[in-house]
């Protein structure tokens, strides 16, 4: 569990499949459809809910944010790709609810998950972005991410940036 001022980031709940679900129906249309709830609404808050039961990487690889006064739990924070020995850094990645945009909340989370990595021994962290993707080039922007000036460019989706931090 890490804390900071106004957040909590600890392991997700199953009754949360929730938010999940709400965090999938809220998504951009550019993201890609495997990321989007399909045609059929999947996945569904029970689908989601198995997954955080069963631990699967997808839902529990990455800490639930809750608000310390609301009690609420309103996105998640934390490291995509955390592997023993592994050659690659592991990616931070964040999303919020709609809601609560704009309140520096991504930026504060994210902050207490470089630190927990610096502690951890990690010495650079990866981040991929979308080009449209303004808000969040900002909040790495303010954690002192630097784009590589890579791009991959997908005809439909948009182009993806590569940005790494030293911690
Ligand atoms: C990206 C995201 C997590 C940011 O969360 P957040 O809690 O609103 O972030 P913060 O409040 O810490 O910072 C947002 C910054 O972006 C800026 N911003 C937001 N929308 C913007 C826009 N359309 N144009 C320019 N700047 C924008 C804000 O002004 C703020 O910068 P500031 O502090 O200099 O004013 C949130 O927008 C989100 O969940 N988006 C969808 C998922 C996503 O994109 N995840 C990241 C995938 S790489």
């Amino acid at each position: 569990m890490l804390e900071t001022e106004r957040l909590l980031l600890r392991p997700w709940r199953a009754g949360e499949a929730v938010v999940q679900r709400e965090l999938w129906a809220e998504r951009d249309p550019r993201v890609p459809p495997h990321r989007r709830i399909d045609a059929d609404g999947h996945p569904t808050v029970a689908e989601l809910e198995e997954a955080i039961r069963a631990g699967r990487p997808s839902s529990s690889g990455l800490l639930a944010i809750e608000r310390k006064a609301a009690g609420d739990v309103i996105g998640y924070c934390g490291l995509i790709g955390r592997r023993p020995g592994s050659e690659t850094e592991p990616e931070l990645a964040f999303e919020l609810l709609r809601r609560v945009w704009n309140r520096g909340y991504a930026t504060e989370a994210s902050m207490a998950v470089l630190d927990w990595a610096r502690s951890c021994g990690y010495g650079r962290l990866r981040a991929t972005v979308w080009e449209w993707n303004t808000a969040s080039r900002r909040v790495l922007g303010k954690l002192g991410f630097t784009e590589t000036g890579l791009k991959e460019v997908d005809p439909v989706h948009g182009a993806t940036l590569f940005a790494t931090k030293q911690l």
